[in-house]
């Protein structure tokens, strides 16, 4: 069974091979030459060599035929029964013959009986059973981006084992923008490709290209074989740095602390490597903005160096480049606006200060100012007022100009100092605000007469003073200032319109007088002696003492008492009114001459006293007008003396009384006038006239007592001759030696 199915393969198989056989020369002269393809199937009947020979089947396998060869494998065999030759191995061209074409492999088959030899030739013919193969799979390639177009790069040729038309034949490349393939022939029928450049490579474009090369053979259907040509674009500087923005711009608050970030700025290279490394700087800065600003030159941030002012600058704009490696730069610019806070407080700047302001003057300007903030904006608006409620006022003028003038007129003497305060603040947030004093002083004029502390003055002067003794003090003041308060006294007659203060000058009374006795008189020679009926009742007025004294007050205050008598008990002297009476009723045994001594004493301190001596002579029947002789008779020129005495004594009288009436008649003149006291009329021009005495009513004894007494009580004619002097000349001091001859005298006068 199987033989039959290896049978018609057989049969098919010459059927295939038969257009080979055809040129098969019969063996001797040419060798027996036969065709088969590479790769044929082993056991592929091949020929029928008795057929090949003319020989019977029968004949041929009685010689004993047998194939030879050089060949060390056996590719074919021949069935000695049937003379059929059939392929004993599959044949691979490329490895029987490399690259020789053709590849004939020579064969002989042998004959035993008889010897004979025939010589025979299989031609081995090529399948295109490779493809091209390139030895590297990918070809890498680098190539400047700059290359011109034109520029030729050779590549690796692709091998393909086939030969002939099924060898490699040509080259194509993958479709792209930059390249084409030529291909090229070397000697022996190779070909190699050639790789060129049609178009500038861009790296920032494309940075690197795959393309695929694919080499193809002449076969049909022909066979490929590809490889990877990589191609890396290398970089050159062709791109320069480039800002993301060509101007930016910020605004920066002018309290930025130092150290902060202003801006970013980020430029960008398309170039690769150092050609790509940008660093930052300055382009052509000024001092100023180096001091102000600082640039990290590897990250572009801007920072602040310093503070900013806006007051000072506003406005910043610095260009900045960025440099690559290669040397390409790129510019921009960074517009810096710094924006005003209020950090300046309004300022107050004075321009004039008038000071001092005068007193009484109208609306006056005290100072002019201007004031100013540095801040823009509202942070620089500002409003302007005074901190309290002055008397002054601000007046605004052009250009932040203002006046601080007076509301009204000062006056010097109610203030004369003002301290104004001007406040100012600005209207940005938070208000900054600045006060200013202003320190107005109120010069003066002299608008204000001097003023006595006291509208009168009452000063006490003891009597008897020394001359220039301090009486005390008289102050006026000035509300004014300076010269205008300087104050000059000086005395002025009392009806002066000018008048301002009165001084009334109170002469205090000193007990330096002694009581005066104006009656009975004292030193005449012929004592007083006084007539008492017998017959009279007790408590008879004998005679009154009259006395006075020159002092005043306590000090005239008179008290009378007996100080002596002839016969005690028989008179008595009321203690006030100085009249001595009878305290008994008088008897026939009482003696008839009597001698009283009264003394007369003040109430001063310490109290200063007269004494007095009155002769009472008793009579009987005391009806006539008696007129005592004295018992020393008064001789020729005693008489006379009393002639001359009692013309004195009435001239006197007469002169006082009219001395009394033109005293009583000024007094009334001054009363009448009101504006000026009575007592004003006793202070002329600051001295007083010695004949003046106290008649303010504290006196002892009035004027018109004293005429009173000295005219009603008088009961003699003789009287007339005491009475003399009413106001008589008073002794300066009544001295104790003064007492002592008055004494001395009365003893005189002793009985
Ligand atoms: C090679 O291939 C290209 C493109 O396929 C073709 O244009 C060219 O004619 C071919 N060259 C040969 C020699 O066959
Ligand atoms: C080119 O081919 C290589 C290798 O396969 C790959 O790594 C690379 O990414 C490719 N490049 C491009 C641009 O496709
Ligand atoms: C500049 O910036 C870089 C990156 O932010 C930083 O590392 C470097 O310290 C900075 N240089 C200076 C001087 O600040
Ligand atoms: C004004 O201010 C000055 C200085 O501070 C002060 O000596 C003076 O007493 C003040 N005057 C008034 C009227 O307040
Ligand atoms: C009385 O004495 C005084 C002085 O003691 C004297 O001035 C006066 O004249 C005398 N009078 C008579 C009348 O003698
Ligand atoms: C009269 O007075 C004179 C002088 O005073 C005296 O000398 C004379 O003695 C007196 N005569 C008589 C009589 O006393």
């Amino acid at each position: 069974m199987e033989a039959g199915v290896e049978r018609a393969e057989q049969k098919r198989q010459v059927l295939f091979l038969c257009v080979f056989l055809l040129g098969v020369s019969w063996a001797g002269a040419e060798p027996l030459r036969y065709f088969v393809a590479e790769e044929t199937e082993r056991g592929t009947f091949l020929t029928n060599f008795a057929n090949d020979l003319g020989l019977g089947v029968e004949e041929l396998s009685a010689r004993g035929p047998r194939i030879v060869s050089d060949q060390s494998i056996r590719f074919l065999l021949l069935n000695p029964l049937t003379g059929d030759i059939i392929l004993n191995e599959k044949l691979d061209r490329e490895e029987l013959c490399g690259p020789t074409d053709p590849c004939v492999l020579p064969f002989q088959l042998l004959m035993e009986k008889p010897f004979k030899i025939y010589r025979a030739e299989l031609w081995v013919r090529d399948i295109n059973d490779h493809s091209p193969v390139f030895l590297d799979g990918e070809i890498p390639l680098k190539i400047l981006e700059s290359t011109t177009p034109g520029e030729v790069f050779l590549l690796e040729r692709a091998q393909d084992s086939d030969v002939g038309v099924n060898s490699l034949r040509n080259y194509t490349i993958s479709p792209n923008a930059y390249f084409h393939i030529n291909v090229h022939e070397s000697g022996e029928g190779t070909i190699y490709p050639e790789l060129v450049l049609d178009k500038t490579l861009d790296r920032e474009e494309v940075p690197e290209l795959n393309l695929t090369l694919t080499a193809l053979d002449g076969g049909s259907p022909p066979r490929s074989g590809t490889a990877l040509v990589r191609i890396l674009v290398l970089d050159i500087n062709d791109n320069a740095p480039k800002f993301v923005q060509s101007l930016y711009k910020v605004q920066v608050p002018e309290n930025n602390p130092v150290g902060s970030l202003i801006v970013a700025v980020s430029a960008n290279d398309l170039d690769t490597g150092s050609n790509g490394e940008i660093a930052y700087a300055f382009f052509y800065a000024t001092e100023r903005i180096l001091k102000t600003f600082q640039i990290n030159s590897t990250s572009g941030d801007l920072h602040l160096r310093i503070q900013l002012d806006y007051e000072a600058i506003q406005t910043y704009t610095l260009t900045i480049q960025a440099k690559d490696g290669g040397g390409l730069s790129g510019k921009c610019t960074v517009a810096v606006q710094v924006t005003d806070i209020n950090d300046n407080p309004p300022e107050l700047l004075l321009s004039s200060f008038t000071n001092p302001v005068a007193e009484n003057a109208p609306e006056t300007v005290a100072a002019i100012f201007r004031i100013r903030d540095r801040d823009s904006g509202n942070n620089g608006k500002m409003i302007c007022f005074l901190q309290e409620d002055l008397p002054f006022i601000l007046k605004p003028s052009v250009e932040n100009f203002y006046t601080l003038v007076t509301g009204k007129p000062l006056d010097r003497e109610w203030n004369a100092e003002y301290n104004v305060t001007i406040v100012v603040t600005d209207l940005g947030s938070p208000r900054l605000k600045t006060e200013h004093t202003i320190r107005v002083q109120v010069s003066d004029v002299n608008d204000n007469a001097p003023t006595f502390a006291q509208t009168s003055y009452t000063l006490l002067i003891r009597e008897n003073n020394n001359p220039a003794v301090h009486m005390g003090t008289v102050s006026a003041t000035d509300r004014d200032s300076g010269t205008n308060a300087q104050v000059t006294y000086s005395l002025l007659p009392s009806h002066d319109q000018h008048l301002e203060a009165l001084v009334r000058v109170v002469v205090v009374d000193d007990n330096d007088n002694s009581p005066f006795v104006l009656y009975p008189l004292q030193n005449i020679s012929t004592p007083c002696t006084e007539l008492v009926p017998r017959e009279a009742e007790a408590g008879y007025l004998v005679t009154k003492v009259v006395a006075v004294d020159s002092d005043s007050g306590q000090n005239a205050w008179l008290s009378y008492q007996l100080l002596k008598a002839t016969e005690p008990g028989l008179f008595s002297v009321w203690a006030h009114n100085g009249e001595v009476r009878t305290a008994r009723l008088l008897s026939v045994r009482d003696v008839a001459k009597h001698r009283l001594v009264v003394l007369v004493k003040d109430n001063g301190e310490p109290p200063m006293s007269s004494t007095i001596t009155l002769h009472v002579v008793l009579v009987d029947g005391f009806s006539q007008p008696y007129l005592p002789l004295p018992e020393v008779a008064p001789n020729e020129t005693q008489s006379d003396s009393l002639t001359v005495y009692l013309f004195i004594a009435l001239t006197s009288v007469s002169s006082l009384f009219l001395a009394s009436i033109l005293l009583f008649i000024t007094v009334h003149l001054c009363r009448r006038n009101k504006s000026v006291p009575v007592s004003r009329c006793s202070v002329p021009e600051g001295h007083f006239s010695d004949h003046l005495v106290d008649f303010s009513g504290t006196g002892t004894l009035s004027q018109s007592y004293q005429y009173k007494v000295c005219l009603t009580e008088g009961s003699r004619a003789s009287e007339f001759k005491f009475l003399k002097p009413i106001i008589p000349s008073l002794p300066p001091k009544s001295t104790e030696r003064e007492l002592k001859e008055n004494l001395s005298f009365q003893n005189n006068l002793d009985f």
